[in-house]
């Protein structure tokens, strides 16, 4: 059976479509059972819908408390029989019941190469900082602010002239080629946590896709 997986957005979707678009290249075999959104007007929710993968909206508005909000997602995601939850650009901090919910089985992207610069507005703060580098982290949701366990990185040059959008798009280049395949590995049940060190089987600390900042190349099957 292939994975059952719930993505969770409430943006544009270019990490989401990405999942989609490595699905239809027969790259990854996982199911989308459901995409969840916070935001009714995510353009996320347009492009599920046009590959014909049904989308579930909660609203701040119907679900002012956090515990409510997460206990709607969870019961939507669980009907759907999710097994995996994708945050892809979900604006919304993961409550504990929901984290029980899904024990190690709620994985986020992030556009920094944490620890450094968890929260918002990385890309700012990285050229702010004046780091040489930086990148993008898919990891395990914990309760705190992106601090789980590091399943994959990858890395990018800054370079003098980026600014925040040059800088943004070259990190979500990385992403849309890191989340899916963070995503496949996880799906052949490749990924053990020991300690907070994520292994992933077959794959050797600096060798081949993990943490090549020239990963560009198209998934292979
Ligand atoms: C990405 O930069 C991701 O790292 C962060 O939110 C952004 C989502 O972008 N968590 P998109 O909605 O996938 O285009």
């Amino acid at each position: 059976m292939k994975l059952p997986i719930g993505v969770l957005v409430s943006g544009s979707g270019t990490n989401l479509q990405a999942i989609i678009d490595a699905i239809e290249a027969t790259c990854l075999s996982v199911d989308i059972r459901l995409v969840l959104s916070d935001n009714p007007k995510a353009l996320a929710l347009e492009r599920a819908r046009k590959h014909g993968i049904p989308t579930f909206v909660i609203t701040k508005k119907d679900f002012p408390e956090r515990k409510d909000f997460d206990q709607e997602a969870v019961k939507a995601l669980k009907a759907s029989g999710v097994e995996l939850v994708v945050l892809a650009g979900f604006m919304r901090l993961i409550t504990k019941p929901f984290l029980d919910a899904f024990p190690m089985r709620i994985i986020n992207i992030h556009p920094s190469l944490l620890p450094a610069f968890p929260g918002l507005e990385v890309q700012r703060k990285a050229l702010e900082h004046g780091v040489k580098f930086s990148g993008c982290t898919v990891h395990f949701v914990d309760e705190g602010l992106d601090s789980g366990p590091i399943i994959m990185q990858a890395v990018v040059p800054v370079m003098d002239n980026d600014d925040v959008e040059t800088l943004k798009i070259r990190i979500l280049e990385k992403e849309h080629v890191v989340y899916p395949e963070a995503i496949r590995y996880l799906a052949e049940g490749r990924v053990s946590v020991k300690n907070r060190r994520v292994v992933i089987e077959g794959a050797q600390g600096a060798d081949g896709a993990l943490f090549n900042p020239a990963l560009t190349a198209p998934l292979k099957k």
